[in-house]
């Protein structure tokens, strides 16, 4: 058996996006190459997500699709790893019994040891390897296959010390684990050398960041210390906790321009009774206090959230005091879901006890709330104005360009410059879930 060739499908949050960064790295080292679909690879990858159910049962109707491969191609290996392979270990086997390997969270970096395994024992016999790692921080990646060739992602922290009642993360990342700060900044100052613009930093509760070897170096200093280095045009982070916003977070945003001016603050819910039960560590009042914060920090910040809607004993009042709330911070974006009873987690054992077409009725109700306010806003703050935009590529109707503000708007306009460049864009048409604009030769706001 030759396994030569490799391909990934990677399901889920950013972080898991950057965990198949680092995977195809690893295989690229061994001398494999990363080929375009699963028909054409020695070993497929999926890269999972538990975070709903539907993720979750996602894994297992795609596995059975790339199975068929193995007809034809016997040697043909097929890999699971992420927040599925982490949560369901052996059971990835016993449910699909024609599955190779199985790599947990914590143990991506054992790959292509496990490979090796499975090509000298001529008898490819599944290999589960889902062990936690103890030690403060992750394992480094010394080659990372970026996607993009202007976004650079890049890990602070993984894992999360949260409780919230609702989530599987904390069982399938395991405790917060942070990086050296210094291993951080070189990779920063690395991928801008390589002509990278744009930085990413990332973690589950990314702003709970702490250096492994110097307590006092936070996320704060942390921020700064990347903002500052030159050639890092643009720097955003995700996924922040709001109570873990240290007050001078705020101010190095504040200051330091090339931090974008967009922050994602997940809600949850915006009843106190609710986040109480979803063990959240904070009230309506203090989230609000918090949007105040940024909404009084000396710029303009573009907030978007995090809303699940029908958590057991959700009542009707508790909804109406989440739509008030989407109504008073008039949020930028929002990713809103149906509450999905997780295994692992607190919530589990409670009766999911909100229908499911009422859930479903609660997250209509506020997603076209969220649609108006961002009409809304997409008139009054984008329209007619001029945006430095950064390209990202081909966009959906694969006529025109797209790139992102730094407020993180998503702007389509004909053109056809290379991802990773900057202009300007005069935006001449808005909807509430795209803004279109021209080309100009200027910009005058770098913000929003
Ligand atoms: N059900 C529905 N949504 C969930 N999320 C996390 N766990 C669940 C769950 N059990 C949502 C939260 C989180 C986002 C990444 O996914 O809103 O912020």
């Amino acid at each position: 058996m030759n396994v030569q060739s490799f391909f990934i499908e990677t399901f889920g949050c950013q972080m898991n996006l950057h965990d198949s960064e680092k995977i195809a790295g690893l295989l690229a080292q061994r001398g494999m190459v990363e080929v375009g679909s699963a028909e054409e690879a020695d070993l497929f990858l999926l890269n999972t997500c538990s975070v709903r159910e539907k993720a979750a049962q996602k894994v297992y109707s795609r596995l059975g699709e790339v199975k068929k491969r193995k007809g034809a191609h016997p040697d043909f290996l097929i890999g699971v790893v992420g927040c599925v392979a982490q949560q369901e270990g052996e059971d990835v086997v016993k449910k699909a019994p024609f599955v190779d390997l199985v790599v947990g969270t914590h143990m991506v970096h054992a790959l292509p040891d496990l490979l090796d395994e499975i090509q000298e024992s001529h008898r490819p016999g599944p290999r589960v390897s889902t062990r936690f790692l103890p030690g403060p921080s992750p394992v480094e990646f010394p080659e990372v296959a970026r996607q993009s060739s202007f976004r650079a992602n890049i890990t602070i922290m993984e894992g999360c010390n949260k409780h919230c009642s609702f989530c599987i993360v904390p069982h399938t990342r395991g405790k917060e684990r942070n990086r050296p700060g210094h291993l951080i900044l070189e990779e920063i100052r690395r991928s801008v050398n390589q002509g990278y613009v744009e930085v990413l930093l990332l973690g589950q509760t990314v702003n709970s960041y702490r250096d492994p070897d110097n307590p006092r170096f936070r996320f704060a200093e942390l921020l700064e210390q990347a903002a500052r280095i030159p050639g890092v045009q643009r720097l955003r982070f995700t996924s922040p906790h709001p109570r873990e916003f240290q007050e001078n977070t705020l101010a190095v945003m504040a200051e330091m321009n090339n931090i974008c001016n967009q922050v994602h603050l997940p809600l949850q819910s915006g009843s106190t009774a609710v986040l109480k039960r979803m063990l959240r560590q904070h009230s309506r009042e203090e989230y609000l206090e918090l949007v105040d914060r940024f909404r009084n920090c000396g710029r303009d910040m573009a907030l978007s959230t995090d809303i699940i809607v029908g958590f057991p004993g959700e009542t009707s009042q508790d909804f109406e005091q989440t739509l008030s709330l989407v109504e008073e911070v008039q949020f930028e974006s929002m990713f809103s879901f149906k509450y999905s009873p997780r295994p692992f987690t607190q919530a589990h054992s409670w009766e999911d006890d909100v229908p499911e077409q009422e859930k479903t009725q609660r997250l209509m109700a506020l997603q076209s709330l969220q649609r108006e306010i961002q009409l809304k806003i997409h008139g009054e703050k984008y329209l007619g104005q001029n945006f430095e935009v950064l390209v990202e590529g081909m966009a959906r109707d694969k006529v025109q360009r797209f790139g992102r503000t730094t407020s993180n708007k998503i702007v389509n306009y004909p053109g056809n410059e290379s991802p990773g460049t900057f202009i300007g864009v005069d935006i001449t048409k808005v909807g509430p879930n795209s803004l279109n604009g021209q080309r100009v030769e200027r910009f005058q706001h770098s913000c929003p």
